[in-house]
Order: structure tokens, then C-alpha cells, then sequence
């Protein structure tokens, strides 16, 4: 895949895409414990529930987060040099952000990444309007890949900005694997990322499964995406979301449960559900300060600073490269 940063594109033709789009559906759909990859969760309907997702009020991580940055963003600044760059891993809205880039007033640009072309288009108007001065340079794509920098910003300093807990979405073999990239697109700098910790079940378990269903929504859209691209034939009513602790592994599971037996078809392939079957699409790990500080000294990290709240239910981290 290639990546541009001087304008928001695609960066795969659209048939490209939608290939992949096909073959990661038919592949998770055909193992054993059948599956279906998060990543496409986050098409522009998908984006806009999950901004949703962030205002319920079971939903803690978002504002617990917002309070921690206000509390810190300050100190962060001061720590990052006039002329650095700022790159944001999985932008969305960049609400967040904004936080940030109030105390930052001399940074050379802002690089938001995300996989919603839609979302980076607003979030760019939207900045454009709070921050005029600030050049923002969207790039449409995944965070894990190469990061190409017009050539007057390759040699300035880089400063990473990974929230929301995204982190917590990857298995940790995986999120060692990613905190590691990320280091070598920093090249150096340093990496403020937010980390979801472990806390009482009556409390995870429904910011995963809120009361106005709004989490239900969001997954039960990605069966709607599939319909709609790829010309599958999912009954909208033949599956309920669900939100499971895994306390084995650490982590909140979404999964889409089949009502009852049935057949689900798409582009050649016929599916078979029993009753009460899942489709396991997401994963979303709940980290000790210490079962995520081996991740991040795994992947070539120092942990330099911790924000907590005070019930301790999320933490922002500052890692450095030395
Ligand atoms: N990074 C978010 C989290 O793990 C993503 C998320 C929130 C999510 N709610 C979800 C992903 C529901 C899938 C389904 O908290």
C-alpha cells in the first residue's frame, strides 16, 4: 500500500479494497470460530456510530481519557520541541487532539491517519477553523504502514499520539509488533498513547454494551457493510450483539450472536449458523500498568510518564525511545 501524505485519498483503488474487503470476510466467516475483522468497522457509518459510542454514559474510556489530557498537555508540551511533528495513529474525530494542539502552538504539522476518509475530511475542516495556522496533512490509510513525510518535514522531530485504547484492540504479541513500528515511523520521538486498565466487570461490561444499544449498532453494522458491498444476504434480526470478560486473556470480546440456525450467503458462499453461534469481531484488552509496561519495553520503549484518574480506570502514557 502506498501512502500520501499531501492530501486525503484512498489509497487503494476501490476494487482493490473491496477484494480485500471480500476475501477477509470469506476467510473469517470460514474457520471454526468464525470471524470478522475490526478493522472494517470504521466505514463512515461505522465512524459516526463510534463517535456516538463515545458520548454514552457507560462509555468511560473517551472522557476519562479527554480529563487525563487536560490534566497533562501542559507537560507534554513542554517536552516537545518548536518545528516537531505531530501524528496521530487512528485520528477519527481528533476531538481528543485538540486538547493537545491548544498547547501546541509551533508545531511544524499535524498528520492524522485513519482508515475513514470521511472522518479525516471533517476532523480537517473542523481544525482548520479552531487552528488556521496549523497545517494539517491527512493520510487515508492503515496506521501500521510506512510513513512517508513531504520531504521538508523528514527530518523533523516526531511526536506520537496513539488514544482511545486502541492498542487494547490488537492481542499483545500484536500490539508489541505495532508499538515497535511505530517506533522506527518516530523515528526517535516519543509515543503518548492511551491505555485501558483492568476494573470491575459491573463497570466494562456495559461501556461494551450500552443501554440505548448504540454499541449494538456498531457492531451489527459491519453485517450491514457486508449486505451492502458485497451483496451478502444478512438478516438484520437473526443476530443480537454481545459483550463478554474473557478473564483468561484480559479482555472485553464483542461478539454477534446468530438467533437461530440459519444460512447466510455471499458472492458464491453459503454460511451455516447454528443457534446461539458467534461471530467474534473485535477484541478490547484491559492492561495492568505492569502487563503493559512489558509490551512497551518489548517493542523498544521506555515508559517515561503515567497519567492516572482516580479510580485508576485509564492511563495515558508517555514512552521514550531512550
Ligand atoms: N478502542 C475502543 C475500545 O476498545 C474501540 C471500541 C469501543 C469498540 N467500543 C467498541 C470496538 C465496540 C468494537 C465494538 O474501547
Amino acid at each position: 500500500m502506498n501512502h500520501h501524505v499531501a492530501s486525503a485519498r484512498p489509497d487503494d483503488e476501490p476494487a482493490a479494497q473491496e477484494a480485500g474487503f471480500a476475501q477477509a470476510v470469506i476467510d473469517g466467516l470460514s474457520s471454526e470460530q468464525k470471524t470478522l475483522p475490526c478493522r472494517f468497522f470504521y466505514d463512515a457509518i461505522g465512524s459516526e456510530l463510534f463517535e456516538e459510542i463515545t458520548r454514552v454514559p457507560e462509555y468511560y474510556p473517551t472522557r476519562t481519557e479527554a480529563a487525563l489530557l487536560e490534566g497533562s498537555a501542559a507537560g507534554i508540551a513542554a517536552r516537545t520541541k518548536p518545528g516537531t511533528v505531530l501524528v496521530e495513529f487512528g485520528s477519527g474525530s481528533s476531538r481528543k487532539t485538540e486538547i493537545l494542539l491548544a498547547q501546541m502552538p509551533h508545531l511544524a504539522a499535524y498528520v492524522p491517519i485513519d482508515v475513514s476518509e470521511d472522518a479525516l475530511r471533517e476532523a480537517q475542516e473542523r481544525l482548520a477553523q479552531r487552528f488556521p495556522a496549523l497545517e494539517v496533512l491527512p493520510v487515508v490509510g492503515d496506521f501500521g504502514a510506512d510513513l512517508h513525510l513531504p520531504r521538508e518535514l523528514a527530518d523533523a522531530p516526531r511526536l506520537g499520539f496513539f488514544p482511545g485504547s486502541t492498542i487494547g484492540n490488537l492481542v499483545p504479541h500484536d500490539a508489541q509488533a505495532l508499538l515497535a513500528q511505530m517506533g522506527r515511523q518516530l523515528d526517535g520521538g516519543r509515543l503518548i498513547v492511551g491505555v485501558d486498565l483492568r476494573k470491575d466487570l459491573s463497570v466494562l461490561i456495559p461501556a461494551y454494551n450500552d443501554a440505548a444499544g448504540v454499541t449494538a449498532a456498531f457492531n451489527l453494522n459491519l453485517l450491514t457493510r457486508i449486505n451492502r458491498e458485497l451483496g451478502g444476504d444478512f438478516d438484520l434480526r437473526g443476530f443480537r450483539h454481545d459483550a463478554v470478560w474473557n478473564g483468561e486473556e484480559g479482555r472485553i470480546e464483542m461478539h454477534l450472536v446468530s438467533r437461530r440456525a440459519q444460512e447466510v450467503h455471499l458472492q458464491g458462499h453459503v454460511f451455516s449458523f447454528r443457534e446461539g453461534e458467534h461471530i467474534h469481531t473485535e477484541n478490547s484488552y484491559k492492561y495492568t500498568l505492569e502487563g503493559f509496561r512489558r509490551v512497551a519495553e518489548g517493542a523498544g520503549w521506555r515508559v517515561t510518564s503515567v497519567w492516572t484518574d482516580a479510580r485508576d480506570w485509564f492511563s495515558l502514557q508517555e514512552l521514550s525511545r531512550d
